[in-house]
């Protein structure tokens, strides 16, 4: 076990005797941006979000030896403990420094870039932190719990020339890249429908008593910190941890949690990394909404593209098939983990296009983390930059809006404006919990 550095320690009695969480710490660390680093040296990362996915991402940054896990930063101690241990065991050492706040850690000017694998409800503030740091970023999808955070995120990330890499890991395997290519290239001819099937329901939850009822916050968890933007709810583990999916306050239910992966895949193939629908109708099935989990169980949006492209996105109606389907004039393809299908059975056992069939060539990422690293160095945008994952998520978050204000939507997508609906528009943004804020 690692005992945190002192600036860690630090910066957690002040979380605590603030009482208010991050009120006692300056809104921003300013005037810490590091130098852009010639491509041969190795590049300094560190972590924000140390659970599930942040551990996973971890362990793939620490494969790559041009890569150093230099500092990490969780707002649960045992988690931060845990996942800096991983990093010590691997270096045979006690360097990786630990951190409770995230603007300590972005303003380390030794750390290049950054990994964010925090609750979606966390997305926005911490992205625009990093890029402010001028930090590349490997962030996770959905790009972030509104789409006025998502451009945001876009934004900064523009502004300050940083790489950004989406966790939309899905395009770094070859059966997504071949599928999107046979798309690309008209190979199934002009695209006239897309089914995107994404799962249902809540996911593998416990739904013991004591799991769903309000306790006192474990003393390891810094809830005040870690509920952050959101409305402060009563502490209910089954809201937190990996589950905080499952409860609007913090997360998107399957719908969002899916979308960067299935709807992701589809942009890629149709072209549409920066197009968005034009119409977009939901119906879905709530708990009440006061529930512990509340997300929408079962869920069908229709959406109009351009191009007379039209596009179903469901989680729980058996006419859509989990996965990723284009369906052409000339044939269809269908993409999932570990399948795939098409209409010519020949690209079945295919491991990629032929040459002569590749006139529109995808880029080809075989690992997504090695993907971001190696645009770190060369500048060159990544396999899934922003602006890419800002589009994918987008018929997500217009999706829930319609289901949530009952009514098919219009979407300007170029001017990002929803037309003629102001119920509707004031879904596009949320308010923040003082004392944080995006300005
Ligand atoms: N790409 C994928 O396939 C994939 C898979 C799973 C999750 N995800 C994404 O990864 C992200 C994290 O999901 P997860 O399942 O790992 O959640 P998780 O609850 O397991 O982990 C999140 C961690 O972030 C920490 N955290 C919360 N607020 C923080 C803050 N302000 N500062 C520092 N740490 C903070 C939590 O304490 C927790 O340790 C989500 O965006 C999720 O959508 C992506």
């Amino acid at each position: 076990m690692t005992t945190p550095k002192v600036g860690a320690a630090v910066s957690r009695r002040r979380f605590l005797i603030s009482g208010g969480a991050a009120l006692a710490l300056p809104h921003l660390i300013t005037g810490c941006a590091t130098a852009r680093k010639s491509p041969s040296q190795q590049i300094t990362l560190g972590i924000v979000g140390c659970g599930g996915q942040g551990t996973g991402n971890t362990k793939s940054f620490l494969d790559q030896p041009d890569c150093r896990v230099v500092a990490a930063c969780d707002v649960d101690h045992n988690h931060l403990r845990d996942l800096v241990g991983v990093v010590n065991d691997r270096y045979k050492n006690t360097d990786c420094r630990s951190y409770h706040d995230f603007r300590e850690l972005m303003g380390q000017s030794d750390i290049d870039a950054v990994m964010l694998a925090v609750p979606d409800h966390w997305h926005g503030l911490i992205a625009v932190e990093a890029a402010r740091h001028k930090k590349d970023i490997y962030g996770e999808k959905p790009l972030a719990r509104t789409v006025a955070e998502q451009q945001a995120i876009v934004q900064a990330v523009r502004r300050h020339n940083c790489i950004w890499q989406t966790g939309s890991w899905q395009r770094s395997e070859n059966n997504f890249h071949k599928a999107a290519e046979i798309v690309r290239n008209g190979l199934i001819g002009k695209i006239t429908r897309v089914e995107v099937g994404l799962p249902e329901g809540l996911g593998n939850v416990n739904d013991n008593a004591q799991f769903m009822m309000p306790t006192a916050p474990p003393p390891e968890l810094d809830y005040n910190t870690w509920i952050g933007p959101s409305e402060l709810m009563l502490y209910v583990r089954a809201r937190t941890h990996g589950n905080w999916r499952w409860n609007y306050n913090t997360g998107g239910g399957q719908l969002m949690d899916w979308v960067g992966h299935h709807c992701d895949i589809a942009h890629w193939g149709l072209g549409f990394d920066n197009a968005g629908p034009l119409e977009i109708e939901g119906h879905g099935e709530f708990p009440p909404r006061d529930a512990v989990w509340n997300t929408c169980t079962k869920y069908r949006i229709e959406l109009k593209y351009p191009d007379d492209i039209a596009m179903t996105m469901a989680g729980g109606d058996k006419d859509i098939r989990a996965g990723t389907k284009w369906i052409g004039t000339d044939g269809w393809v269908w993409v999932d983990r570990g399948h795939f299908e098409a209409s010519n059975e020949e690209w079945a056992d295919m491991k990629q296009l032929p040459e002569s069939e590749r006139k529109i060539k995808l880029i080809i990422s075989t690992n997504h983390q090695r993907n971001f690293l190696d645009s770190v160095k060369s500048r060159q945008p990544t396999i899934t930059p922003a602006e890419t994952a800002h589009h994918s998520a987008i018929p997500g978050h217009l999706g829930l809006i319609s289901m949530l204000v009952g009514r098919k939507i219009k979407w300007d997508a170029e001017n990002e404006l929803i037309l003629n609906d102001p119920e509707a528009s004031e879904l596009l943004t949320r308010p923040f919990r003082p004392p944080w804020s995006l300005t």
